[in-house]
This record gives structure tokens, sequence and C-alpha cells, in this order.
């Protein structure tokens, strides 16, 4: 039985799963631990509401298990040491240099985790791989481990996950499924057993599904290119829609009340955003290339085209209906996040529609409930390096809605946050520049209320 378990990550899944973990099993304990001296120091602030993550219910987990048995350290090497058990949930970004530019997971991280494991073991352990990774990377893992390592006995498992962020703590209780690949030899079949145990104390039995390892690397890439290919295919018909005269948000409930199609995951949008559905897709398209499966890759990757062209269409749609020129003009965010209740802004669609924005030196004000100004001009600034925009100061991030839309041309709706819905949309009216645009990247307003008022009202799809 598992009595000591080490995470190596303690990012937004090493943190939240571990937390999940500790709190349903008060008899392991837990330790989660990361280079990272200032995420390890917010996640021990002696207030919980400072953890560096916002998921919702994540700070009463945290309250309850934080120093009972869940622990926070950079002390990676000790907590390897101590644990029977190790989770690798490090980051695996897409490569931005070399062979696979662009394109396959970067392993540099997971190979560092590997090769400090390996020298700091002292007796067996089970590895878990928690990070996505590419399918057969278990192997690599497998060798650093049994070739650097001080002979002692290692099983690697593939144990994906599948939380969506916003949700995620709801989603580690009752999990649709827990997926857990190991080997098929009689010690491989032992650790996965040791693995469900840890589970089966708040998952039931039927919903922990045990795989081959391949088969479990692989249905994670597999579950978010799905999940991505659904959003872009009603982000394609989105733009027939707007053409037709079609409601995209009817089409949508129309279809997904057939059983077999399903209604969720079917909201069009200005685009999905997130750190994994474009990285885990760009992987799967590398790695089917690199079989030489080139229709496989060519197929997968339409529904990043597909993304991008989203994304670009709604500010070129801005743009235009501006009378064709945003320069000098204010238009405001409302939303930064990638998605509603998350902190969370990587490779979020506001970060590229400001792209194309500040490309035609529109002057943008955001405000997002949960987002800080730091991380808006973190990304800001990332974008400034990898494209021709220098003018990424021209942003202004400001702590109230009505203060950041007033005097503005335009506002754009980014991100699904419920409190957008609340808003007193005839004060924000009265303090805008006139005629006052509201362009709705999320479906989320009242199109006959905010018409009444006196709005252009524009939302994706309709
Ligand atoms: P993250 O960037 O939030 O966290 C990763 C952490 O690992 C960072 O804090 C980093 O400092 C730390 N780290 C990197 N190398 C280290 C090392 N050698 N030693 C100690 N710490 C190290 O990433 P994340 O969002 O938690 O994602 C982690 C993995 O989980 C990725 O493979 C991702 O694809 C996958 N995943 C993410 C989500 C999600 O919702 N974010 C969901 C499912 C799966
Ligand atoms: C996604 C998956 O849902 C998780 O199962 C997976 O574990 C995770 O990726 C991962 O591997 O990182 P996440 O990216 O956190 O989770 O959030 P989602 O709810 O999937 O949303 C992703 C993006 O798609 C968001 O920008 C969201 O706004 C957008 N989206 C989602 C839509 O535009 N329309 C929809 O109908 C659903």
């Amino acid at each position: 039985m598992i009595k000591n378990i080490c995470c190596i990550g303690a990012g937004y899944v090493g943190g939240p799963t571990m937390a999940v973990i500790a709190q349903k099993c008060p008899h392991i304990k837990v330790t989660v631990v990361d280079l990272n001296e200032n995420r390890i120091a917010a996640w021990n602030d002696a207030d919980v509401e400072n953890i560096p993550i916002y998921e919702p219910g994540l700070s009463t987990v945290v309250a309850e298990a934080r120093g009972r048995n869940l622990f926070f350290s950079t002390d990676v090497d000790k907590a390897i040491d101590e644990a029977d058990m190790i989770f690798i949930s490090v980051n695996t970004p897409t490569k931005t240099y070399g062979v696979g530019k662009g394109m396959a997971a970067d392993l540099k991280y997971i190979e560092l985790c590997a090769r400090q494991i390996a020298r700091v073991a002292k007796n067996d352990k089970i590895v878990v791989e928690k990070s996505t990774l590419p399918v057969r990377t278990a192997s690599a893992i497998k060798e650093i481990l049994e070739h650097t390592g001080n002979g002692v006995q290692f099983q690697i498992l593939s144990n994906p996950e599948f939380l969506a962020e916003g949700t995620a703590i709801a989603d580690l209780f009752a999990p649709d499924r827990v997926l857990i690949g190991g080997d098929t030899t009689v010690e491989g079949q032992k650790a996965i057993q040791t693995l469900v145990d840890v589970y089966a104390h708040w998952v039931p039995k039927d919903k922990i599904l045990t795989t081959n390892v391949w088969s479990s690397e692989l249905s994670k890439l597999t579950a978010n290119a799905f999940l991505a290919q659904r959003v872009s295919s009603i982000n394609s018909l989105s733009e027939l829609c707007e053409k037709t005269g079609a409601d995209v948000n009817e089409v949508a409930k129309a279809i997904g009340l057939d059983s077999r199609i399903g209604s969720k995951f079917l909201k069009a949008s200005v685009g999905f955003g997130g750190s994994c559905f474009q990285k885990d897709i760009l992987n799967l398209v590398y790695i089917a290339k690199s079989y030489g499966l080139h229709e496989v890759a060519d197929y997968w990757e339409q529904v990043i085209i597909m993304n991008d062209h989203q994304k670009r269409r709604f500010a070129t749609n801005i743009i235009k209906t501006l009378y064709n020129t945003v320069s000098g003009k204010n238009i405001t965010f409302l939303g930064w996040a990638f998605k509603k209740d998350t902190n969370d802004t990587r490779e979020s669609a506001a970060i590229y529609v400001a792209d194309d924005l500040l490309s035609e030196q529109a002057i943008i004000r955001v405000y997002d409930p949960k987002v800080s100004e730091d991380q808006i001009q973190y990304d800001l600034n990332y974008l400034a390096t990898r494209s021709s925009v220098q003018n990424a100061q021209g942003v202004q991030v400001l702590q109230d809605p009505y203060e950041a839309c007033k005097d503005a041309h335009a506002i754009a709706v980014l991100t699904e946050w419920d409190e957008f819905k609340t808003y007193d949309w005839q004060r924000i009216y009265d303090g805008m520049l006139k005629p006052a645009f509201v362009f709705d990247g999320r479906n989320l307003l009242n199109r006959s209320e905010l018409e009444a008022i006196g709005f252009t009202y524009y939302a994706i799809g309709n």
C-alpha cells in the first residue's frame, strides 16, 4: 500500500490533483515539489486564498489537507527519496527550437525529472506520467531510469489527467473515468493495481479503466483532439450561420439533441484557448507525420487552422465594422482568461485578438475579474517578442469594468465570465462613445436587451 506520494510540478494539474488525493486519502503523505520558489511560497501562503491557482473549491480542499498530509516544497530530492510513488506533472510545451519546432512536445522537463529520479532513488518506485505525453514516451523514461539509476526497480505507469480548468475540483471529485496504463507483465499489473487502490478511495471501480501504456498515452491526445475538433466544427459553421441567417445556438441545440452527437462542447466562440488543445493536436500531427501518415496529420491540423481563422476573423470583423479603421480607437476587452472561472491565460484568444487590433493601432483596455495586471503585461510582452507589435504598452488594465468601458468605441467580450451578464448595460452605454458597439465572442449577452438600449450588437454565429 502506498504511504508516501511525491508529485513533481506544482502547476494547474499537479496542485489540484494532489490536493484532492491528499484530501481523499488522509493516510497518504503527499508532497508536491517544484523548482519555482515563488509558486511553492504561494501554495504555502498562510492565507489560503493566495494560492497561485484560482479554481472554484480548490482553496477549501487545500485548507483541509495542507499541513496534515499535503505539503508543498522546493526540496525535490528529499521528496523523491521518501516517496513510494512519484507523479511527473511538469509542463510539456510545444518545442520552440530544433527538430519538430512548433509541433512536437518539448520533453526536456520530463527527461530532467527522469534523470533526477534515477539519481536520487535508493529503493523501488512507481513512476506515474501525469503530464500529457507523446505515445511511447514511457519507453524513453524507462531507459533513462534503467541506465542511469542505482539498480533499483521502476515501474512506469501512464495516468493522464482529464480535468478542465474552472471545473478542476468537480472533475477530480467525480471524474468520467480515471485511465491507468501499465506494462502487461506481472510487475506492471501489480503497479497498476497499486494506483487503482489510491483512486478507489473515492472513484467507483467501474470508472477506473486500465489499459496498456501506449493506449493510455494516446487516449489523452485523442480526447483533447476530439474535444477541440468539436469546437472547431461548430466554429466553422458559425461563419456560415452569419452568411445565411441561421443562428448557431439554434443549430447547436438542434444537433445536440441527437444522442449520438450530444449537447456538450458545441458552444461557438472566438476560438478555443488554453495550454493544451493546440499543443496536443500539434503533437498528434507531428507523431502522425513522423510515421508517414500525412492524411491523418492533415486531417487534425485543420482543427488548428480553423481555430486560428476564427480568432483572426473576430478581429477583422471588429476592424471592418468600425469603418475599416481602429487606429486611435478605444476598444475594451471584457475578459482575458481563456475561459471563465480560471486565472489562466495561456493561448487565450484574447491575446491573439489584441495582437491583430494593436497592429492596427487600436488602444486596448482590459478588465478581467481574476487575471492580474502583471499576467496581462506578461502575455503582451510575450506577444511583442513574436510579432511585429511594439506598442503593447498602449494596453491599459483596469480594476473596474465600468471605468474600463468609459469612452470606449467598442467592447469585445473575450471570456464568458458570468458577472458580465449582470452588469448595468444602460450605464455602460451611457459612458461610451456613440455609436456604441459590442462584439460578443462568447454569445454571452442578450441581443434584444442590448439592441433596445441602443448598442450595435454582433455575436459569433448569429
Ligand atoms: P504548469 O506549467 O502549470 O506546471 C508545471 C510545473 O512544473 C511548473 O510550475 C514548473 O516550474 C514545474 N517544473 C518543470 N520542470 C520541473 C522540474 N524538473 N522539477 C520540478 N518542477 C518542475 O503546467 P500544467 O498546466 O500543470 O500542465 C502539466 C502537464 O499536465 C502538461 O503536460 C499538460 O499538458 C497536462 N495537462 C494539463 C491540464 C490543464 O488543465 N492545465 C489538464 C490535463 C493535462
Ligand atoms: C481541456 C479538456 O476539456 C480537459 O479534459 C483536458 O484535461 C485539458 O484540456 C488539458 O488536457 O489541458 P481546458 O482547456 O482546461 O480543458 O478547458 P475546456 O473547457 O476544454 O476549454 C478549452 C477551450 O475551448 C476554452 O477556450 C473554451 O472557452 C473553449 N470552448 C469549450 C469553446 O469555445 N466551446 C465549447 O463548447 C467548449
